[in-house]
């Protein structure tokens, strides 16, 4: 089969009320810099339910700036979970601070909060909990550990917009000093590129808009005193602008997440009823009291003998049926960087390492095709009978 009739594991969903409303933008005054950026952070706050939301041009920006503005620097911590993508811990690096990586639990997938209690030192200055594939992760526990050892938390929802977690939605910040979200096409909602960071806190607010756009700050004293061109460079900043086309495009694909997390969760319980009956899977940790998952993966495990090797033949059996899967993440210490980073030393996280070696994504995403869902379904069906009998 073509690699490009192949189905993904995610991908975005675009009609044509996106595209009018990206064209609209695109013959008006500004097509960055525009009304258009604030609209859309407006209305990705209300629907989280924060105080304020900075967009920015991508999730990996809406990290690093996370991290310049919780102070991160030279010398400094941050504790993170292994199972992420590689830009969180990266954020981290880019601040000049050390990832320090705590284990999962096996379950849930998030990071563990006993494992964060034994990893935290006097450099500890800040957490980075990851909600993962979509469920959110255990940020009461967190928030009580970092009220006590005076830590930020930086929330990495880039896979849980639309998530709940006790009465509020991920990216309230109720139990986070920031949270960041990706708007990748693979996510719920996408700006071709993008991303975002809500808060609560108006000093992170305005440090997160001048961190974005070079450092600059209004200065009206300076405009009163020298004239109305006067900006002030206060801190070294980058240009993590997002445009006003794409935050058309966010808007328009806001106004329909509901409908995109119905797909998704229909999706899901199907994936489940099939594979529930199977004794060599696990199916994902989805419903905790309190909670509700955005279902950004469907990560099935593997519950057999060779593991390593079962996981590697499904991958490639599906391949071969046109169904791209991928892996949810290698753990990021066992990067080559990240090897030479820790000079031998490398974290031990055995929750992570197992659930590596068991786990492939599936097929998730609005407009994934019944037929595709069942040829997904009966080609791991298949497998698992012929790999039981080995
Ligand atoms: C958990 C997590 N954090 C951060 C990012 C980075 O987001 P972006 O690709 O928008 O830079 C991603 C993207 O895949 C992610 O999955």
């Amino acid at each position: 089969m073509s690699l490009t009739k192949a189905v993904p594991y995610g991908r975005q969903h675009i009609k044509s009320v996106d595209i009018n409303a990206v064209r609209e933008v695109l013959t008006a005054d500004f097509i960055t810099q525009g009304p258009k950026v604030d609209e859309f952070e407006r209305a990705l706050a209300d629907y989280c339910g924060a105080k304020y939301a900075v967009a920015v041009s991508s999730g990996t920006a809406a990290l690093h700036l996370a991290s310049l503005a919780a102070g991160l620097k030279k010398g400094d911590e941050a504790i993170t979970t292994p199972i992420t993508f590689l830009a969180t811990s990266n954020a981290i690096l880019y601040a000049g601070a050390t990832p320090v990586f705590a284990d999962i639990d096996y379950e849930t997938i998030n990071l563990d909060p006993s494992s964060i209690k034994r990893k935290i030192t006097s450099k500890t200055k800040a957490v980075f909990p990851v909600d993962f594939a979509g469920l959110p992760a255990a940020m009461a526990e967190i928030a009580t550990m970092a009220k006590r050892h005076r830590l930020m938390v930086i929330e990495d929802a880039s896979h849980a917009l639309g998530a709940e977690y006790r009465h509020g939605r991920v990216g309230s910040c109720k139990f986070s000093d920031m949270t960041i979200f990706s708007f990748h096409p693979v996510k719920h909602i996408t700006t071709g590129e993008g991303g975002a960071i809500t808060t609560n806190r108006r000093n992170l607010y305005e440090k997160l808009k001048a961190l974005r756009s070079h450092g600059v700050r209004r200065s009206e004293k300076g405009r009163e005193k020298i004239g109305g061109w006067y900006y002030e460079m206060q801190d070294l900043g980058f240009n993590y602008r997002i445009t006003d086309f794409q935050c058309a495009l966010g808007l328009a694909q806001l106004k329909r997440i509901d409908g995109f997390l119905q797909k998704r969760r229909k999706i899901v319980a199907k994936y489940d009823a099939a594979f529930s009956k199977l004794k060599n899977l696990k199916v994902p940790a989805q419903r905790r009291e309190g909670q509700k998952h955005a279902y950004h993966l469907y990560l099935l495990r593997l519950q057999v003998k060779k593991t390593t090797q079962a996981r590697k033949a499904l991958y490639d059996t599906l391949k071969q049926s046109g169904i791209l899967t991928q892996v949810h993440y290698i753990p990021v210490y066992q990067q080559p960087f990240y090897r030479r980073l820790f000079n031998g030393n490398l974290p031990h996280c055995p929750n992570a390492e197992r659930y590596y070696d068991e786990v492939l994504s599936l097929p998730l995403f609005p407009d994934l095709k019944s037929t595709e869902q069942n040829r997904t379904i009966q080609v791991v069906e298949d497998f698992l009978s012929k790999w039981k009998l080995q």
